[in-house]
Order: C-alpha cells, then sequence, then structure tokens
C-alpha cells in the first residue's frame, strides 16, 4: 500500500521550529498588548459570498485560488450553501465587526489574529496552499476617529517595532495611496484607455488582466512588459484632495516616528476592497514570494458587506515567511566575522594585518580588506562578511583609539584598541 502525505502546498510544523513559530507569536501578541489590541477568533470556513463580495469576484482570491464547496443540504426543504475556507482574514473580521454591532460601542476596534488561510496558489518557496497569517485590523465609526491618517502611520509604526523586536533588519516598507472609491474608477477608465494600444504586445497574463482587472497589470513582473508599464497612467495623478492630503498626513507623521520607507506608485494590492493607503513590507532574503506583510485601509467594505459606514485599515503578516526570513537571517549571522578590518590607504594595510593577529589570538573572528578600497568598497565588503567594521586609519593607528560601526544598528563608537584585543572569556 503505498504511504500517505500531507497534501501538496501544506506541510507539518515540527520541533524544534515549532518553538520560532511559538515565539514570533508571543512577540506579536506583546507588541500588539502594547498598543492596546484584543484577540478575535473568527471561523475558518465561511459563506462563500463574503469573500465574493468583500474581496471581489474578479481578483486572482476569489476567481480562482478559493477553496469553495457546496455544504450537503441536511433536510430535503433545505438548500445546499456554498462554503469556503478562508482566504484571508479581513473579511470575516468586518462580518464579525457587522454581526456583533461592535460599532455602537462608539469605540475604535483594535482587534488582532493568528490562524491558518487557505489558497489554492502554486506552491514554491514561501508560498503555501495552507498558510499563516497575524494580522490585525484597527475599526469604527467615523467619530472615533477611525478615518485619521494617524491610525495609518501608527500602524505602520507598530509594525516597523514588531519587526526590530523580532529582529527582522533589512526590511523595506512601499507605501501607496490607492485613493477613495470614486478616484478609483476614474483611473481604471484611464488605464483601460491607455492600455488599449498597447495591451497586444503585452503578456498573455496582462492581456486578460487589461480585460477583468486592469489594476492588476501593474503587478506584472515580466520584463519585457516594464517598459510598457512605466508609460501608464499613475494613480497618484487621480487622487481627489482629501486622499491626497490624508497620505500627505500619513508621509508626515511616519517620518516624525522615523519610520523609513518608499513610496511606489504601482502598489495596488491584489484585493478589491482597499482605499487610499496601501502598503507592503518586502524583505530581499524571501526570494521571489518577497511580501512579508501587505495592508491597507478599507473604507467602504463594510457598507459593502451591508453594514454601517466603518473605515478601517489593517494588514497581515506571512508567518511562514517570517520564520524563513528568521532562520535565514540566524544562518547568515552565524557564517559573520565578528569584525571587518578597512585600512584607509596602502600604508594601513601591514597594520591592519599586524591588528588582525592580535584580534583572532583573543578569539574574535576576523576578516581583512585592503587599503586600496574606497571606503564605499569596504563598507559594502565589510557588510557582506562581518558584524562590525573596524576603520584603521593614520589617526586611529597612532592613538590606538579604533573607530568601529555595527551593521545592525547603525551605531558608529570609538573603542580602545586594548579594550578590543583583551582575549575573550572562552
Ligand atoms: P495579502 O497581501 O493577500 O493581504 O496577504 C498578506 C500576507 O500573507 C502576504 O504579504 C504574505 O506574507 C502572506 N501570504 C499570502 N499568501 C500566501 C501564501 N500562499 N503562502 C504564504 N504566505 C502567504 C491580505 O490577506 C489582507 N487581508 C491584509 C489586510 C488586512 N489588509 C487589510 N487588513
Amino acid at each position: 500500500m503505498s504511504t500517505l502525505k500531507a497534501v501538496r502546498g501544506t506541510r507539518d510544523l515540527l520541533p524544534p521550529e515549532t518553538a520560532l513559530w511559538n515565539h514570533i507569536e508571543a512577540t506579536a501578541r506583546r507588541v500588539f498588548a502594547r498598543y492596546n489590541f484584543g484577540e478575535i477568533r473568527t471561523p475558518i470556513f465561511e459563506d462563500t459570498q463574503l469573500f465574493a463580495r468583500g474581496v471581489g469576484e474578479e481578483t486572482d482570491i476569489v476567481s480562482k485560488e478559493m477553496y469553495t464547496w457546496e455544504d450537503r443540504a441536511r433536510a430535503q426543504s433545505e438548500k445546499a450553501q456554498s462554503l469556503t475556507l478562508r482566504p484571508e482574514n479581513t473579511a470575516g473580521v468586518v462580518r464579525a465587526y457587522i454581526e456583533h454591532k461592535l460599532g455602537e460601542t462608539g469605540m475604535l476596534q483594535k482587534l488582532y489574529y493568528i490562524g491558518p488561510q487557505f489558497r489554492r496558489e502554486r506552491p514554491q518557496k514561501g508560498r503555501y496552499r495552507q498558510f499563516y497569517q497575524i494580522g490585525a485590523e484597527v475599526i469604527g465609526p467615523h467619530s472615533a476617529g477611525s478615518e485619521s491618517p494617524l491610525r495609518d502611520a501608527e500602524v505602520l509604526e507598530m509594525l516597523a517595532t514588531l519587526l526590530d523586536e523580532l529582529g527582522i533588519t533589512g526590511w523595506t516598507l512601499a507605501l501607496n495611496s490607492v485613493g477613495s472609491a470614486s478616484d478609483r474608477p476614474r483611473y481604471i477608465a484611464a488605464l483601460r484607455e491607455a492600455l488599449k494600444d498597447k495591451v497586444a504586445q503585452m503578456c498573455g497574463d496582462c492581456q486578460r488582466r487589461a480585460e477583468t482587472n486592469p489594476l492588476r497589470v501593474l503587478d506584472c513582473k515580466v520584463p519585457e512588459d516594464q517598459p510598457i508599464i512605466d508609460t501608464l497612467p499613475q494613480i497618484a495623478d487621480f487622487l481627489d484632495d482629501a486622499s491626497r492630503a490624508h497620505f500627505t498626513a500619513v508621509c508626515e507623521a511616519l517620518a516624525a516616528c522615523g519610520v523609513k520607507y518608499e513610496i511606489n506608485p504601482r502598489l495596488v494590492r491584489g484585493l478589491d476592497y482597499y482605499t487610499r493607503t496601501t502598503f507592503e513590507f518586502t524583505h530581499d532574503g524571501l526570494g521571489a514570494q518577497n511580501a512579508l506583510l501587505g495592508g491597507g485601509r478599507y473604507d467602504g467594505l463594510s457598507e459593502m458587506l451591508g453594514g454601517p459606514k466603518a473605515p478601517g485599515i489593517g494588514f497581515a503578516m506571512g508567518e511562514d515567511r517570517l520564520v524563513l526570513t528568521l532562520a535565514a537571517l540566524s544562518a547568515r549571522e552565524a557564517e559573520l566575522a565578528d569584525y571587518f578590518i578597512a585600512p584607509l590607504g596602502e600604508s594601513l594595510n601591514a597594520p591592519a594585518l599586524e591588528l588582525a593577529r592580535a584580534l583572532r589570538q583573543a578569539g574574535l573572528r576576523i576578516e581583512v580588506g585592503d587599503g586600496s578600497f574606497r571606503l564605499k568598497k569596504s563598507f559594502e565588503t565589510g557588510n557582506k562578511l562581518a558584524r562590525k567594521i573596524i576603520l584603521l586609519g593614520e589617526d586611529e593607528q597612532q592613538s590606538g583609539i579604533l573607530t568601529v560601526k555595527d551593521f545592525a544598528s547603525g551605531e558608529q563608537s570609538k573603542i580602545a584598541r586594548a579594550e578590543l584585543v583583551k582575549p575573550s572569556k572562552e
């Protein structure tokens, strides 16, 4: 008899790896508590209509990736109901907000969730058919401040804090505004118009998307299509004054709290409910599936599901991808030298080697650069090979006070050579 295996795109999580999953979840719960979020648990399957109406019939998720089945009717008088394993959790949270009349409290609801989601995508590294999200939603009546750009900035600042506390370095935050519900149709009409003459030269997927969901053309990764996409109209030119002011306020608040971001005018995201702010955090270590998390504002979603006006913003992080990133970072960490010595000129090559010898005798792992390198190249090479760089110039050589920079924190300090070459305790 053939042995049975976990089905394609699903997998078992075993110890010791599960300890890392628990650590990530505990860190997320701790950070969310500091921002006053409470946990919500919604069912893993819902009425198919919830996703068709919430996420959008034309999206890839609803049109081809959902696990949907007709649930058997129990009595002859009953109709079979179409049910779906949740492909994401924002629609479910907003359904629960409406069903339990959470808006009637008059307060902002700050809810987080951790759990499995299901999409029938082609499995590859970082992409599974059962995957796990850690997400949060901030939703409430307008009078509770739910529409304020400060909500957006606070959520983004919380995410930067969470990634920092998890020890995930090297992420990039891409930000955009997709405008209000009335800006979008004007933009989509302009895109359709611009695509008319060009789409025949584009890939098959773009030809299909130009018909069904022209915004998705902006997501195309095919290299030959990029010059054409660059000529298409940009959503930024279609924002009304209120959306423009909202976006500016988000950017200013982020700058005020020191959260770095890049504006990406092509970031429209794959779900139909987004309005105004959209964002993604990516990490290069992940390869093709490089989105660690994504999210945005969805000011009209509650009404789309038959509820009251309840603007909101939220995100979901791919927990599988957090695990992959942390594992890659710690593998890299284990390979790194303690210091990369950068001699600042040919005459310092020999002193650099002598310093390396002293540090190695003290038990440290050392790489030495070459004095013919420019400073920029020394930093680039050093960053690949070591945790910290020691700059060895004439002044440092004579004074015995070395300039040391830590690549992870960006901190630069002066340390006496005598301090560094002390033998390590082990
Ligand atoms: P999403 O961009 O579809 O957004 O998914 C969020 C994150 O889930 C992605 O960035 C990725 O890390 C992870 N993810 C998605 N699909 C897979 C997969 N097949 N395998 C592994 N990881 C995956 C949403 O789901 C929205 N509900 C986010 C949101 C919340 N927007 C507002 N509130």
